[in-house]
């Protein structure tokens, strides 16, 4: 029997530049890192100039391309609008536009007011057409692409995420209508990922350790998803970001308005 070579070919990005939003921890940075790793000049964006800072320094260590950071908070259209311009001044354009933030309140239908809601469009869906809008004139300049980091809220509503659940929808309409208006120049992609053990999700389950619901981070990490996952647990982030990495890439030349889940089977449905 041949053995399977599981040494998988790292997509190559060199020259490129990749612009990824809200990328100073967690899946953004995993995004940021893997596109360092293929050798694209990588932007990194976050409000915490220290955080940001930190990141930069981490992800510059991984490539041969050139990585800075910029802070922008994405709520704010005047500061995309500065984000894409210092991207494109400093490498000359932008070939790749990850679209990430943070997330929006948790909680059921009943625990979030009407302000959460209007932050959360504005979070999740107004910060993504602010890049592409602010963006677009680069991407389509050459053979660009974006990819959303969205999540399997968008396929499967979870408990205590009403937020996430039905705002994110639009983001996949957003993807979905890029997939054409940008094409052929542009290809357009999203990624839902299911848990993955970033600081956030570590944050979670510490408080919960914490307000003494489990007994160690352990236990509250294997119970906090109440679903099974097939693959055995959580995800680590470069098992996300490598996915990113992959759909900018000239690899992936013929996936286009395509919504990737990167759960580990834990959506059941078709
Ligand atoms: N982790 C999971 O299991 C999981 C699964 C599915 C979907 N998601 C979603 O994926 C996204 C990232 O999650 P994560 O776990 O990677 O979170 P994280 O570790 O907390 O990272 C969030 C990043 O976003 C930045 N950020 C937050 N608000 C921002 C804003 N207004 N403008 C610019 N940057 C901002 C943060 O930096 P600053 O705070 O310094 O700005 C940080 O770099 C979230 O929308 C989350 O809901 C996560």
């Amino acid at each position: 029997m041949t053995a399977i070579d599981t040494e998988s070919e790292a997509p190559n990005l060199e020259g490129n530049t990749a612009l990824v939003a809200a990328s100073s921890s967690g899946l953004g940075k995993a995004a940021a890192t893997s596109l360092a790793e293929a050798g694209a000049n990588v932007v990194l964006n976050g409000r915490d100039e220290d955080r940001l800072q930190a990141a930069v320094e981490d992800v510059d260590a991984v490539g041969p391309g050139e990585v800075v950071g910029r802070a922008a908070d994405l709520t704010d259209g005047d500061a995309v609008a500065g984000l894409v311009e210092a991207t494109a001044e400093r490498f000359g354009g932008v070939d790749h536009l990850v679209l990430n933030t943070g997330d929006p309140t948790s909680g059921g239908l009943f625990d979030v007011n009407e302000d959460d809601w209007y932050h959360a469009f504005d979070l999740l869906v107004m910060s993504a057409v602010r890049l592409v809008r602010e963006s677009a004139e680069y991407l389509t300049d050459g053979a660009g692409s974006i990819v959303a980091i969205t999540s399997i809220t968008v396929r499967q509503p979870v408990p205590d995420l009403v937020l996430s659940s039905c705002v994110r929808m639009a983001v996949l309409g957003l993807v979905k209508t890029m997939s054409r208006e940008l094409a052929p120049a542009v290809r357009a992609n999203a990624v839902l990922p299911g848990p993955v053990e970033t600081p956030a999700l570590r944050n979670i389950v510490e408080d919960a350790v914490e307000r003494g619901e489990y007994d160690t981070y352990e236990e509250g990490l294997a119970s906090y998803w109440p679903d099974d996952i097939p693959t055995g647990g959580v995800a680590q982030p470069d098992e996300l970001g490598d996915v990113v990495a992959f759909l900018a890439s000239p690899a992936a030349s013929y996936v286009n308005g395509a919504s990737l889940l990167v759960d580990g089977g834990v959506v059941r449905s078709v």
